[in-house]
């Protein structure tokens, strides 16, 4: 191959890797195509603000200060989508089930978790197709916590 041949060559895979359409990088896992670290404290941080003044909610968070479990939510999240493993070393398997028995979880609970994640993927205005498929995740996660049919 000449050395003008494989400039060329070097462009063109270059273009095919790294250049979206609007010329911006693509690639990468959905932690970081959805921008990382701030979107996912943002989402724990505005969901958090949604359970502070929910009645059927709040009362299960024993913590007067939700900070700490907005955290828990933030960490597990961004491990979850391909981000820092921090949850993991900090607090060891996930185990959501279990570690969700101490609480009733009914299907008004799940609605109301889900009311406030809602809010929470508004607020972070992502593309439609990132926004549907963090959604149906959420959805799906939030159903199969569901431990009881009781009110
Ligand atoms: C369906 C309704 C749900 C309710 C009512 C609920 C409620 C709670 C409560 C009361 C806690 C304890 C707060 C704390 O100390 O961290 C908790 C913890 C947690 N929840 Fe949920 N949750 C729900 C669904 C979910 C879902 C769908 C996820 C994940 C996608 C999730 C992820 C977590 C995590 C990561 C923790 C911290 C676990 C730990 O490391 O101790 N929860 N949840």
């Amino acid at each position: 191959m000449t050395e003008a041949n494989e400039q060329e060559d070097a462009r063109r895979k270059e273009t095919v890797r790294i250049g979206g359409l609007d010329g911006q990088k693509v690639g990468g896992n959905f932690y970081e195509q959805v921008g990382g670290k701030p979107v996912f404290q943002k989402l724990a941080a505005e969901f958090y603000k949604g359970i502070a003044k929910d009645e059927v909610l709040r009362p299960m968070y024993p913590e007067g200060d939700l900070g700490p479990a907005a955290e828990r939510l933030q960490m597990f999240l961004e491990q979850y989508w391909g981000g820092p493993t921090t949850y993991q070393e900090l607090r060891g398997h996930p185990r959501l089930r279990m570690r969700h028995s101490p609480y009733k979880i009914n299907p008004l609970a799940r609605d109301r978790w889900l009311l406030h994640m809602r809010a929470a993927v508004d607020s972070l205005a992502l593309p439609p197709l990132k926004d549907a498929e963090l959604w149906a995740y959420l959805e799906r996660a939030a159903t199969s916590m569901l431990n009881t049919f009781e009110d």
